[in-house]
């Protein structure tokens, strides 16, 4: 966490502003956050969340770290990168379901700025803050009042995520932009159709996710990222743990395709540029 920018981050308790004090963070009313050893913040109140342990799993988390680690999501995070409003100087960034902080952690050691991600699954959030030091990463349900202050971020990334479109409203600056990443056309085809997926699945998400964003966002643009790639036999078995895929598969469907040791897939996600009504 680095304590030395001014802080927009929000008791969740009071919606006061809170600050380092000592080795914990605190608001003016006395509610005291402790600061893990990672270096992450705690905000998730208990009735905030519905299980014990919210968000991605464990083995999920690290399946997608692995295959961010793996290359095979670069053209996603070098898309995001060079994106005009966030290549800034200074720039304030929210990167709401975070995840393991591939996409914030990488723009964090590109540029000077202010980052936050937050996520509702702890170890997304402590594996986060364990490896990326320039960004602060909480632990917060973004579905709910986010922790974060009104008019504060430039920009909020919200990717392959659930969406707050009233708190994202509220927390971008007047000129601030939304950056929406969902699955492209034809994303990861060739897995589908191994998995005996129906063709309804390839769908194309953004304009439906477009709609979804009003009326506090229009659309002001739409980046699309397309490529191919070749995975082999560990990043299929994380590309399959680490989404949705996995829960609606067959055991007989996953057992076939943990025999592979190859796969060619198509590689499509959709960005879109939102700004606020
Ligand atoms: C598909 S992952 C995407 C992670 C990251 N944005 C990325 O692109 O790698 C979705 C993430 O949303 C998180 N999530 C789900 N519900 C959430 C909520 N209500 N608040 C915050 N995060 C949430 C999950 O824990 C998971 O890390
Ligand atoms: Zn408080």
């Amino acid at each position: 966490m680095n304590s030395s920018c001014p802080s927009p981050i929000l008791c969740p308790v009071c919606r006061e502003p809170l600050a380092p004090k000592d080795r914990m963070w605190g608001c003016e009313n006395g509610h005291p956050f402790n600061i893990a050893k990672e270096g992450y913040l705690n905000l998730l109140l208990s009735h905030q969340r519905k299980s014990k342990t919210p968000g991605d799993d464990p083995e999920m988390v690290m399946a997608r770290r692995r295959f961010f680690d793996s290359g095979a999501y670069d053209p996603l995070t070098e898309a995001i990168v060079q994106l005009p409003m966030i290549g800034r100087d200074k720039v304030s960034i929210l990167d709401s379901g975070c995840g393991e902080g591939h996409l914030l952690g990488s723009l964090s050691e590109k540029q000077d700025g202010f980052f936050y991600g937050i996520d509702i699954s702890k170890k997304a959030v402590q594996v986060a803050s364990k490896r990326w030091k320039n960004a602060a990463w909480i632990v917060a349900n973004g579905m709910r009042d986010i922790p974060i202050a009104d008019a504060s971020m430039d920009v909020i990334l919200s990717i392959l995520a659930p969406r707050n479109n009233q708190e994202f409203s509220r927390i971008l600056k007047p000129d601030g932009t939304l950056i929406v990443g969902v699955p492209g056309p034809n994303h990861l085809m060739e897995l589908r159709q191994q998995l005996q997926f129906s063709s309804g699945d390839f769908k194309e998400k953004a304009d439906a996710a477009a709609e979804k964003c009003a009326p506090e966002f229009i659309e002001t643009g739409r980046e699309a990222i397309q490529t191919r790639a070749t995975l082999n036999g560990e990043q299929i078995s994380d590309l399959i743990r680490m989404t949705p895929i996995f829960w609606r598969s067959s055991d007989e469907a996953k057992e076939e395709i943990a025999k592979l040791d190859q796969l060619t897939v198509t590689i499509s996600f959709t960005l879109l540029v939102m700004e606020k009504e």
